[in-house]
């Protein structure tokens, strides 16, 4: 029994020793190596991952491969559908690595499932790859978030591309979108007599261009054992990342792939709706679309009859704001019957308050213009310095957009007008409104807060 299960051993290594090469047309019940939330579809898709957030997913070629030169080819066809549109993350990469175990502390988002903080960039991570990168992550001095790197170690690319191809029809280099959710096709050729990595892309279907995207000098001395495979990631914009088809050949040219065998392309996150019948759809959709917009211009003044504007620091204030709803009712909805005069910069009505039945004067203040608010400032920087038993006193304020309400006690004699309606322009130069408003405010309001304890 225990001899039989040694030899079951014994050939299945032998069978690794022989593999020189390989070729899936697609994964359906292949035995590859699968990590984190890798799987195969029933249809032979390979899918790395998923839209889950943050997330790993690896294949590997199940044996490892017994490099004696360092010459190798491998072609794989590749789709990235992002979960929204023209945003996703964060890349698949095509790796070489003396060990499987060795990606167990690796991270996902911008780490692409290969390195964490403290092993990227460290020499002895003996790790080849070439990145398919959705991301521009300024710590790896990412060039874009659309490039193809090579990857020695770290995920700083040695060399990178934004991903594009050449087309041999049109003489030129045209863009490719790895978020495109459609097939690309990627060939990665080392020679290790000219020491020159090829990396080529190219639409899937289109013929392998004779111009590579990277071409470049490197002394890949891979000696030993190495694994193969895949390694994807997501982050917090994630993408659906697969795999359609893979060939390999440690020392010479890959087998192509048969392209008609490969499982059917993943697909698009939204399908084309059918199309309506446009001589009742439109209509329809005119006459409910004008519903929807009434009702909601409807419901946004009904919301915004009230609506105010109030920041964190005014809360130190609380006594002195008072809230739109309660200068509304005490105006009647400024009704023009309250209005005593429309004077310097802004009408006054009359109001009795709701909460105390206090008689007031109501300034309405209109600042959309800059200089409104200014003059707001000299306002209450005015009524904050000559506070006087003779003089209208500032009650408290409120701030809506493009106007500012100043509450004050009512007085039937002549003081309200020949103040209120006096533009008292003063010189001041404030830089920043916000900044001087909310330190005149302090000031007056301090300067109250002690006048009422006097
Ligand atoms: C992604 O795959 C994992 C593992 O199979 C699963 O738990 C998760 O629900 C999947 N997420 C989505 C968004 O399909
Ligand atoms: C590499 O090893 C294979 C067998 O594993 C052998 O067939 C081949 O000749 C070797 N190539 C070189 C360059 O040593
Ligand atoms: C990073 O990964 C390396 C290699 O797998 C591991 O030795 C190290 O403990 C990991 N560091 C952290 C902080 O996880
Ligand atoms: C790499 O590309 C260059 C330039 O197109 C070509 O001359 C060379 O043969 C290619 N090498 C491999 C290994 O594909
Ligand atoms: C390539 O790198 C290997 C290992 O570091 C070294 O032994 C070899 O001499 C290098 N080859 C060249 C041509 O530099
Ligand atoms: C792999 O490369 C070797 C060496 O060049 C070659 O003899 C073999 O035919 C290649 N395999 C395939 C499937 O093309």
């Amino acid at each position: 029994m225990s001899i039989l299960v040694y030899m079951v051993i014994i050939s299945s290594i032998a069978i690794a020793e022989n593999q020189n090469q390989f070729v899936y047309n697609g994964f359906h019940g292949s035995n590859l190596h699968l990590n984190g939330i890798a799987k195969i579809h029933p249809n032979g898709l390979l899918e790395l991952t998923n839209t889950s957030y943050q997330q790993i997913g690896r294949a590997f070629f199940p044996f490892p491969i017994k490099f004696n030169t360092s010459s190798f080819s491998t072609t794989f066809v590749f789709a990235i559908v992002p979960k929204l549109p023209k945003l996703g993350g964060h890349g698949i990469t095509f790796t070489i690595s003396p060990s499987i175990e060795f990606f167990n502390r690796a991270l996902a988002n911008q780490y692409l499932g290969l390195f964490n903080i403290t092993s990227n960039g460290h020499p002895t991570n003996r790790v080849f790859a070439i990145e398919l990168d959705t991301m521009k992550n300024p710590e790896f001095e990412d060039i874009d978030d659309n490039h193809v790197g090579i990857d020695i170690n770290s995920l700083q690319s040695y060399v990178s591309a934004p991903a594009s191809y050449y087309s041999d029809k049109e003489k030129e280099n045209k863009a490719l979108r790895l978020l495109s959710g459609k097939p690309v096709q990627l060939w990665i050729d080392y020679d290790e007599r000219d020491m020159l990595l090829n990396v080529t892309m190219a639409p899937f279907g289109t013929q392998k261009p004779w111009l590579p995207l990277l071409s470049t000098n490197l002394n890949l001395s891979m000696s030993g054992s190495m694994h193969v495979g895949f390694s994807a990631s997501t982050g917090s914009v994630p993408s659906d990342q697969y795999i359609l088809g893979w060939s390999f050949n440690k020392s010479g040219q890959s087998q192509s792939l048969d392209y008609a065998k490969l499982p059917p392309p993943p697909p698009p996150r939204s399908r084309p709706r059918a199309k309506p019948d446009f001589r009742v759809a439109v209509p329809s959709v005119i006459s409910c679309l004008l519903v929807i917009t009434f009702i909601g211009t409807a419901y946004k003044m009904w919301i915004r009859r009230y609506e105010e504007i109030r920041e964190d620091w005014e809360h130190e204030y609380g006594p002195h704001r008072f809230s739109y709803k309660d200068l509304y009712n005490a105006t009647k909805g400024f009704k023009g019957r309250e209005l005593l005069g429309i004077g310097g910069f802004g009408e006054v009505y009359k109001g009795v308050l709701p909460s105390s039945n206090e008689q007031v004067a109501i300034k309405r203040v209109s600042h959309s213009s800059k200089l409104g608010m200014k003059e707001f400032i000299a306002e209450i920087a005015t009524m904050g310095r000559l506070r006087h038993r003779n003089l209208v006193q500032l009650l408290g304020y409120c701030r809506r957009k493009g106007e500012l309400l100043l509450v004050y006690d009512f007085m039937a004699n002549g003081s309200l007008d020949t103040f209120l309606f006096t533009n008292e322009k003063m010189n001041l130069n404030w830089s920043k409104e916000l900044k001087s408003l909310k330190e005149w405010l302090h000031h007056l309001f301090t300067s109250m807060k002690i006048g009422n304890k006097l």
